[in-house]
């Protein structure tokens, strides 16, 4: 088989198949520029942004930096990552905080890309591309990666970035990608959110503003709370193992459908006495917009050419030994060519430049884990299809020597789904709805006592998926809630840590479907309604984020490719934590942001 076979056989998987009106939505190109009116006018490249809080560190220089990766990311599809040896802070650098800088650049025509950063198999960032302009557009994601310490300090690693694209004479977008590590210093670190720009000195005055010192205990612990990321990492891991695949294809595994189990033998250190599993999850081909798959039967029934099916209920799923310790329903990302690519420039969706990561604690089920034998973790996708890229980092703390650890309880069942799928032609309503109750319980006998880990989850998922007027409306109303508490206790039942994760994904979706002027031309409206809501609360801490997007638009489209069209978004960032407050709204109108409000007052 050559080359060009392959790609006829492999590009499926990445580009949508031709919309149908009476399929799921796709994936669009959006081929025309909304600035690109004038031809003698050269615009400045414009820059693309998601909406988020400012690191503590955004202000400050950082103690030393190094440039790892600098590549022009053309025609790499089918190829294994790009990978450059890491270079770790020099040992005279002393740093506490350390961020990874990913910064893009493209011009021309092209598809969405995903990506992901890893370092010897440990992934550091997923993100995805923004649609390029004949003008051109430039990013930056800047991610805390603190968490990875134990492996950013070494050398010996390589680092590798995979981002697959396809250049040829109508796809000329090349990716210009640089990747550099920042590392400061915790002295010179000023509580999170006191650095937002443009900050007057009455907001200041209105929060608590402490520039963090590393002497005296009390400003010590400050540091502590500016520096630990707050559960579960508030101290970075000793050690981290990548559950992830070989090089090749990139180290994410592509998970193909439900019965694929992606496994890795992980032999842990008896030393052990806390482990979290990190998931790094993304969505594409048939499964891209999994929240709007219908039912096989309504695809069999109307006699459909799209893959887009097996339903709306997807879940990725953790085993130890085959044994279900955690799932996760992931954040429904938008990639900039989703629902309608005119939303997401020059704002992108929530998560698109920096996916969520997922944390499953298995301190609980420590005592299945380190018996000082190997044990396989799998990675597993219920209801998927072709397909996702997952893999996950396993972080463990280390003690002097070694723990005694025991599961004494776990009961991890898998969700029960009721659904109910009924439909008339082309017209149907699909709903679901799912409940899980966990539960899991291990003591933990080390150097900081014999502690009690007790973990409690419930999540529930609801969707409704409605087709009206021969198929040509399409409505989503999807609901994912979690709730979590994880209390640790000591011998005397004295209280050492209780923790409480709530978590809300609340997605609406309208998709109207019309003949266009022109032949073979349609007219579509769309609404995307979604929020992102997240909430930990400690003891004596908590920290809470609310995200959400309103966007409408209408769009004249020929095959998968927007032709004209107009669309707004407002986002709503709100974040507040024990320090203070951070707020942004952004409002977006035909391409043009028509106010970027941000603001430190705690309302
Ligand atoms: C195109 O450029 C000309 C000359 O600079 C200007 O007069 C005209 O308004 C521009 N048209 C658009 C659609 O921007
Ligand atoms: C790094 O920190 C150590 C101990 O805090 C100190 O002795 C050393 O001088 C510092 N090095 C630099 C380059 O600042
Ligand atoms: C990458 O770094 C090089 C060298 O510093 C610079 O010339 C180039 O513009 C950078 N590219 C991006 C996308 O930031
Ligand atoms: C670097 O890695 C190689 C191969 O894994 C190993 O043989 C070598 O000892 C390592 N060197 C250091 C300095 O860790
Ligand atoms: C599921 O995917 C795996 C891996 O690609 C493949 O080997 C297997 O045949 C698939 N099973 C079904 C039922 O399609
Ligand atoms: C753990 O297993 C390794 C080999 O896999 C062995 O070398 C080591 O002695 C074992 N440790 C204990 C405490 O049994
Ligand atoms: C909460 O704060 C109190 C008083 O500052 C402290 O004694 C206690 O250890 C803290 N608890 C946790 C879980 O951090
Ligand atoms: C789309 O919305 C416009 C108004 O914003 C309306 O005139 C048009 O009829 C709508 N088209 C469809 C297919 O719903
Ligand atoms: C976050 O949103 C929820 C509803 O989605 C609301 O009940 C809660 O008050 C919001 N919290 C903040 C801090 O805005
Ligand atoms: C979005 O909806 C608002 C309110 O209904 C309307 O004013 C605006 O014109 C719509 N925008 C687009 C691009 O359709």
């Amino acid at each position: 088989m050559n080359i060009a076979d392959l790609l006829i056989l492999l590009l499926p998987l990445y580009f949508a198949i031709p919309i149908q009106s009476s399929s799921s939505p796709p994936h669009f190109l959006k081929s025309f520029t909304q600035n690109s009116g004038n031809e003698t006018i050269n615009v400045a490249p414009q820059e693309y942004f998601e909406v988020t809080r400012p690191l503590p560190t955004d202000a400050i220089t950082p103690a030393c930096s190094v440039n790892v990766l600098d590549y022009n990311f053309g025609y790499t599809y089918g190829s294994p990552p790009v990978t450059v040896d890491y270079i770790p802070p020099p040992v005279t650098c002393n740093w506490s905080l350390a961020v990874l800088e990913f910064r893009a650049e493209c011009k021309g025509e092209q598809y969405d890309r995903i990506a992901g950063v890893w370092i010897d198999g440990v992934e550091l960032l997923r993100t995805s591309t923004a649609q390029p302009t004949e003008d051109g557009i430039f990013w930056t994601v800047r991610k805390d990666v603190t968490r990875y310490a134990s492996i950013i300090r070494q050398d010996n690693h390589t680092l590798s970035v995979m981002l697959e694209n396809i250049v040829n004479d109508e796809f000329t977008g090349v990716y210009h990608v640089n990747v550099s590590f920042l590392f400061y210093s915790g002295k010179d670190v000023r509580v999170p959110l006191s650095v937002v720009s443009g900050d007057s000195e009455t907001h200041r005055l209105n929060r608590k503003l402490i520039s963090v010192k590393t002497h005296g205990n009390e400003d010590k612990i400050e540091l502590d709370r500016v520096l630990n990321l707050l559960y579960p990492y508030d101290k970075p891991a000793d050690l981290i193992i990548p559950i992830s695949g070989a090089i090749d294809e990139g180290f994410w595994f592509r998970i193909q459908n439900e019965t694929d189990v992606q496994r890795k033998n992980v032999q842990i250190s008896q030393k052990t006495y806390k482990a979290v599993l990190e998931l790094y999850v993304s969505f594409h081909g048939d499964d891209e917009f999994w929240y709007m798959n219908p039912s096989d039967s309504y695809i069999e029934a109307n006699h459909l050419a799209t893959g887009r099916a097996h339903g709306a209920y997807r879940e990725v799923l953790v085993t130890i030994d085959g044994i279900l310790v955690g799932a996760v329903i992931p954040f429904p990302v938008i990639f900039t060519g989703g629902i309608n690519p005119l939303f997401w420039e020059p704002v992108v969706s929530i998560g698109a430049f920096d996916l969520p990561s997922y944390d499953i604690d298995l301190t609980p089920f420590l005592g299945l884990l380190s018996d000082n034998k190997s044990h396989s973790i799998g990675l597993q996708v219920a209801d998927g299809i072709s397909f996702w890229l997952v893999d996950a980092n396993l972080h463990l703390w280390l003690d002097h020597s070694n723990v005694k650890a025991e599961t004494l309880k776990y009961k991890v069942p898998s969700m029960e789904i009721e659904r109910q799928n009924q439909f008339k032609r082309l017209d149907g309503e699909f709903e679901l709805e799912g409940e899980r109750e966990s539960e899991a319980k291990g003591l933990v006998t080390s150097s900081f006592g014999k502690l009690k880990i007790e973990y409690t989850d419930k999540m529930k998922f609801k969707s409704k998926l409605k087709f009206q007027d021969q198929g040509t409306r399409k409505r989503l109303n999807q609901r994912v809630n979690r709730n979590s508490r994880i209390t640790i206790t000591d011998e005397n039942g004295e209280l050492i840590q209780s923790l409480q994760v709530k978590i809300k994904y609340p997605l609406n979706i309208n998709i109207k479907t019309g003949p266009g002027s022109d032949p073979d031309t349609s007219i579509m409206n769309t609404t995307v309604v979604q929020g992102r809501s997240e909430a930990f609360y400690d003891v004596n801490d908590s920290r809470v984020l609310n995200h959400s997007q309103n966007c409408n638009g209408s769009m004249v489209i020929k095959g998968n490719a927007v032709l004209s069209g107009t669309a707004d978004n407002h986002q709503i960032y709100d974040y507040k934590d024990g320090f203070g407050c951070y707020s942004r709204n952004v409002d977006v109108v035909g391409g043009h942001v028509v106010g970027d409000v941000a603001s430190a007052v705690c309302a």
